[in-house]
Formats: C-alpha cells, structure tokens, sequence
C-alpha cells in the first residue's frame, strides 16, 4: 500500500516538474532578444521625439525654439543609433526579412536618415518659428516611412 502510494506521488511529482519544464519552454520560445529590445527602445523614443516636434507642426502657436532645438538634436544624434543592432537575421522583432536580404536598401534609408536629420538639426538651430523647419520636418518623417514601409512589419 505505501509502495504504492509513493508511486503515486513520485507520478504527481514527476507531473508537475514536466509541467514547469513545458511552462519554462514556452516563456523561452519567446525571449525579449536584447539587440531586439535596444533597437525597439530607440525607435520608441524617436517616435516621444517625433510628437513634441508634429505637436509644434500641427499648432503653429505652441512652437517653442528651445524644445524644438532639443527634439531635432536628439534625432541627428541619435540617428546612427539603432542600425548596429540589426546584426542578426534570427532575430527579426518586427523587422521585415528584407532588413537582411536587402542589406543595401534598409542601409541606404538608414543613411538617408542621418542625413536628414542632420539637416532638421542645423535649421532648427536658427528656426524662430515652425516654418523654419518646414520642409526638413517633413522629410525626417517621409523616411520614418519610407523605411517603415520597406523593412517594418506593419502592426496595430
Ligand atoms: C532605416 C529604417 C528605419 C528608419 C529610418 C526608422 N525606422 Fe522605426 N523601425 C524600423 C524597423 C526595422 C523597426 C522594427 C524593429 C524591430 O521590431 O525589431 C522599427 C520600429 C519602430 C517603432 C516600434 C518600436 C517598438 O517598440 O516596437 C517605432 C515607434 C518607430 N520605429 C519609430 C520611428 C520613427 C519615429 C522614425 C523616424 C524619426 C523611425 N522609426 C525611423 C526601421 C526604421
């Protein structure tokens, strides 16, 4: 009888060490790669970047030169950034495979936006008012799209 009643609780025991092990598996399948999560983090705050300057662009009157000077700078600075953390084809987040495939493109856009963002950043450094950053603002968030468009996975 006790024999058997520690069989049993070998079995249940057994059970439950499968069951984490499973349980751990699939909580790994899905790791938060950190070049994945360094490149997200980045773009994430070039999107924080991206609403004070259109803020500004959408209401002409709340343009403040000083805040607008910071955001462009942050970009230009930041804009050589993300692109080191696309090392490895394994690990896409959202990035389309043509980040890989296409090396040359999503390179040519990643050069594109260091130099428009470059460009945002020497007239906001004199801009009194938006229309001295217009179109330089318009084109930083044309190649936000470009590239999106190309070598992002569309969600949302
Ligand atoms: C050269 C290409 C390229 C440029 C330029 C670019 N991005 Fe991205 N962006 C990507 C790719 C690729 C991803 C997907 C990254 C991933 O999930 O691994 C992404 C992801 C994002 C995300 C989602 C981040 C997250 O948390 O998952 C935001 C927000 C974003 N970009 C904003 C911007 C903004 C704003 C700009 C312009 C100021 C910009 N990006 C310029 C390629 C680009």
């Amino acid at each position: 009888m006790a024999q058997i009643s520690n069989q049993k609780s070998l079995k249940s025991i057994f059970g439950i060490t499968l069951m984490a092990a499973i349980l751990g598996l699939t909580a790994c399948s899905k790791p938060v790669d950190p070049e994945v999560k360094a490149r997200q983090d980045i773009m994430k705050n070039f999107g924080d970047a991206m609403k004070v300057m259109g803020g500004m662009a959408k209401e002409p009157d709340t343009f403040d030169a000083e805040v607008f000077k910071e955001q462009a700078a942050f970009l230009a600075e930041e804009s050589k950034s993300p692109w080191g953390h696309f090392e490895n084809p394994e690990t896409m987040g959202n990035a389309k495979e043509a980040v890989w495939s296409d090396a040359d493109g999503f390179s040519a856009e990643a050069d594109n936006f260091q130099k428009v963002t470059a460009e945002l950043n020497t007239v906001a450094q004199t801009a009194t008012s938006i229309d001295g950053v217009m179109p330089e603002f318009g084109n930083v968030g044309d190649s936000c799209e470009s590239c999106h468009t190309d070598f992002k996975v569309e969600k949302d």
